[in-house]
C-alpha cells in the first residue's frame, strides 16, 4: 500500500505534521502535562480519556483503547485509506507528492498554489536580472560587494534587487497579463487605497527569495541599503508562505546536513550567506520569528543535532532559553553557541575566519549547561543566587529522559554551584512531585489500570509484565538492547505482545509513530499507542529489577511445572502428565 507514494514524501509529510494540530479539528483538546486530552471520537464518554501526545506524534484512548499515529487517526476518524491520509496531510503541510483523481475544487486550488509559484519565480528572476544586469541595480550589487558576498553566492541565493519606483514590478506584470488579484496573493504587490491600481511592496531593496525543499519560490525579504525602516520587510503569510514552517536556505542545506548530521541555526539572511560562504553549508536562519515546534520537527528529517547560534545581546539570548522548550519537548539535541558580544555570526566569520567559528561551535555547550551558565551570569552566585538558580534549572533537567544524563547534569549543576547533590535531588522530587499531582493526578490511576488491563479485563501475571516489558521498550528506548541480549521475547506467552517487542527490536532506530506505519493490524497499531502513551517514570536500575523479576518468574513457572511433572509419573497419572506435557512443549516451541 505504500507502493503508490515515495517512503521518502511518508517520512517528510510526517515530520511536517502536527497531530495535536490535525486532532484538533476534530476533537476538541486541552494540555494537560505532556498530552492533550478530549472526549473520544470513537465512542461515547463523559469524561476525557481521548489522549494526544505532541511529543510522540501518537494517540490513545484509555477508553475504548484505540490509538495509533496521524495517519491512523484521519484513516479512522475520515474513514480513509492509508494513501488517502498520506495525501490529506501532504496537501495540507504543502508537500508535493504526484496526484491522481483530483476533485475539481481540489483542482482549482492546486493550479493556484502552481500559479503562485510562478508568480513569486518570476519576479525572483525579475529582481535577479535587475541586480545583475541593469543600470538601477549597480548601487545594489555596489552594497553587496561591498558586504563582501560573493558572486557565487549572489548566483547560489539568487539574490536580486528590487528597483526604486512604485510600480515596477506591478507594471512588468501587467505586461505579462497576469491577474493583479492572482498576484496580489503573494503580496508582492499591494492595491492601493485612495485610487484604483496597485503598487510594489518592495522597493529600492536587496531581495532575498525563499524558497521550499522542493525549489518552489515561497516569498522573499527585501533589506534596505541604508538605515531606513523597516532594515527588513519581508512577505506576507500567503496560501503558499508559512513562516513559522519555512526556513531561510533549508532547499540548500538538507543534503549537507544529512552528511553531517548537524544543523546550524543563525538569525538572519546575511549569518546564513556568511556561514555558506565559509563553506558552512548545513545551515538554516529562521526569518525574524522565533524557532517553532515545527521548524525543528521539519529539521529532524535531516538533522539529529542542532547548533543555536545567536547574537550575544539580551535578545539572542532570550530566543536561546525560548527555544530549549522545543528542543527538549522534541528530545533533540541542541548546542547554543554564543559569540562575542558585539558579534552576529556575519560578523565574526568576516572578523576570526572560519578556524575560530569552528572552534567556538566545538565548544558550544549543550543546553543544560547553557542554562546553568545563563543562570549564573543573571542570579550570582550568593546563597539567595543558588536558590534561584536551582529553582531555573530543575525543571529542564527532569524533563531529560535520559535517567543517566539526568544524574549527571544535577552532578554538574551541585559542582557549578556547590551545592550538595543530595539538596538538589531532594528539590527535584518535590518539583517532579508537585508537577504530577497537579497534571497527572487523576490520569494517571486510569493510566495504570488500563495499560495493563484494556477494557477492565482480569489479565494473568504473566501478561502484565510482558506488557510492562514492551512499555518499558517504547517508553525508555536504551532498554531495547537488553531485552534483546536477555532474548526476553523468547519468554513471552503473550503472541501479539511478542510480535510488538520484535518489530520494535528490529526497527530500533525508529519511532513509535514510525513503527506504527509498518503495522498492517489495525490492533496491533492501538496496542502499541496504548503502551507507549504511558506516563511511566523509568530508570534504569528499575528496569533491570523487572527483567529479572519476569525472568525469575518464567523459570519459576518452568521448575513448577517439571516438579509437576515428576509428580505426576511418580503417581502415574496418565492424562495429567499428557496434559502437562502438552505445555511444557507450548512453551518450548514458543521459545
Ligand atoms: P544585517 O544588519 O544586514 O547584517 O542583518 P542582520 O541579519 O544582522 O540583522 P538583525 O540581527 O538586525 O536581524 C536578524 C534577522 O531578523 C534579520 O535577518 C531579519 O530576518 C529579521 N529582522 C531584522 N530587522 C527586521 C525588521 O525590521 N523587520 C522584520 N520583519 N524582520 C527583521
Ligand atoms: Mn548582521
Amino acid at each position: 500500500m505504500m507502493s503508490f507514494i515515495p517512503e521518502d514524501k511518508i517520512l517528510e509529510i510526517k515530520n511536517r505534521a502536527d497531530i495535536v494540530d490535525v486532532v484538533s479539528e476534530f476533537v476538541q483538546v486541552k494540555g494537560v502535562g505532556r498530552n492533550f486530552i478530549g472526549l473520544c471520537p470513537f465512542h461515547s464518554e463523559k469524561t476525557p480519556s481521548f489522549t494526544v501526545s505532541s511529543e510522540k506524534q501518537i494517540f490513545y484512548c484509555f477508553g475504548c483503547g484505540t490509538g495509533g499515529n496521524v495517519f491512523s487517526f484521519l484513516m479512522k476518524i475520515e474513514g480513509l485509506s492509508f494513501p488517502e491520509a498520506v495525501r490529506r496531510l501532504a496537501r495540507r503541510y504543502g508537500v508535493q507528492i504526484p496526484t491522481v483523481s483530483l476533485s475539481s475544487e481540489q483542482k482549482r486550488r492546486l493550479n493556484e498554489r502552481e500559479e503562485l509559484f510562478s508568480i513569486n519565480r518570476t519576479a525572483m528572476e525579475f529582481f535577479h536580472h535587475t541586480l545583475l544586469h541593469d543600470k538601477a541595480g549597480r548601487k545594489a550589487l555596489d552594497y553587496l560587494r561591498d558586504r563582501q558576498i560573493s558572486d557565487q553566492a549572489i548566483q547560489d541565493f539568487r539574490l536580486g534587487f528590487a528597483p526604486e519606483g512604485w510600480d515596477n514590478l506591478a507594471r512588468y506584470f501587467f505586461q505579462k497579463r497576469l491577474s493583479p488579484s492572482l498576484v496580489e496573493k503573494t503580496g508582492l504587490i499591494v492595491p492601493r487605497k485612495n485610487s484604483s491600481g496597485y503598487y510594489d511592496r518592495f522597493r529600492n531593496r536587496i531581495m532575498f527569495p525563499i524558497l521550499n525543499l522542493n525549489m518552489q519560490v515561497i516569498g522573499f525579504g527585501g533589506r534596505v541599503m541604508d538605515d531606513g525602516t523597516p532594515k527588513y520587510l519581508n512577505s506576507p503569510e500567503s496560501p503558499i508562505y508559512n513562516k513559522s514552517r519555512s526556513l531561510y536556505g533549508l532547499h540548500l542545506a538538507r543534503q549537507p546536513c544529512r552528511n553531517t548530521g548537524t544543523v546550524y541555526i543563525v538569525e538572519g539572511y546575511f549569518d546564513l550567506l556568511r556561514l555558506h560562504q565559509f563553506g558552512v553549508e548545513n545551515s538554516v536562519a529562521t526569518l525574524g520569528t522565533a524557532l517553532t515546534e515545527e521548524h525543528v520537527r521539519l529539521l529532524k528529517g535531516y538533522a539529529q543535532r542542532v547548533i543555536l547560534v545567536f547574537d550575544s545581546d539580551a535578545a539572542g539570548l532570550r530566543a536561546a532559553r525560548r527555544s530549549i522548550d522545543i528542543f527538549m519537548k522534541q528530545e533533540m539535541e541542541a548546542q547554543v553557541l554564543v559569540l562575542p558580544s558585539g558579534h552576529d555570526p556575519d560578523s565574526f566569520l568576516l572578523q576570526h575566519g572560519l578556524e575560530q567559528f569552528k572552534e567556538s561551535s566545538e565548544k558550544a555547550l549543550g543546553i543544560i549547561p547553557f542554562l546553568i551558565e545563563s543562570a549564573v551570569k543573571d542570579h550570582g552566585l550568593s546563597v539567595e543566587g543558588k536558590i534561584r538558580i536551582t529553582n531555573d534549572i530543575i525543571q529542564p533537567i527532569m524533563a531529560i529522559r535520559d535517567s543517566v544524563a539526568r544524574s549527571l547534569y544535577i552532578k554538574m549543576l551541585s559542582e557549578r554551584i556547590g551545592v550538595n547533590e543530595s539538596a538538589i535531588m531532594e528539590k527535584a522530587r518535590q518539583v517532579t512531585a508537585q508537577s504530577r499531582g497537579k497534571t497527572f493526578g487523576s490520569l494517571r490511576e486510569t493510566d495504570r489500570q488500563t495499560i495493563f488491563q484494556p477494557g477492565g479485563q482480569k489479565q494473568p501475571g504473566e501478561i502484565r509484565f510482558e506488557r510492562h516489558i514492551v512499555a518499558m521498550m517504547l517508553q525508555f528506548p536504551e532498554m531495547i538492547q537488553e531485552v534483546e541480549e536477555r532474548n526476553l521475547l523468547n519468554y513471552f506467552t503473550d503472541a501479539t505482545l511478542k510480535t510488538i517487542g520484535q518489530m520494535i527490536i528490529t526497527h530500533q532506530q525508529k519511532s513509535v509513530s514510525e513503527i506504527i506505519d509498518l503495522m498492517e493490524d489495525k490492533r496491533l497499531q492501538s496496542i502499541s499507542a496504548g503502551l507507549a502513551m504511558g506516563e511511566e517514570v523509568w530508570n534504569r536500575e528499575g528496569c533491570i529489577k523487572l527483567m529479572d523479576q519476569f525472568e525469575k518468574s518464567r523459570k519459576r513457572q518452568e521448575d513448577d511445572l517439571l516438579e509437576k511433572i515428576k509428580q505426576a509419573e511418580s503417581s502415574k497419572d496418565d492424562v495429567l502428565l499428557l496434559k502437562l506435557l502438552k505445555q511444557k512443549q507450548v512453551e518450548v516451541t514458543s521459545r
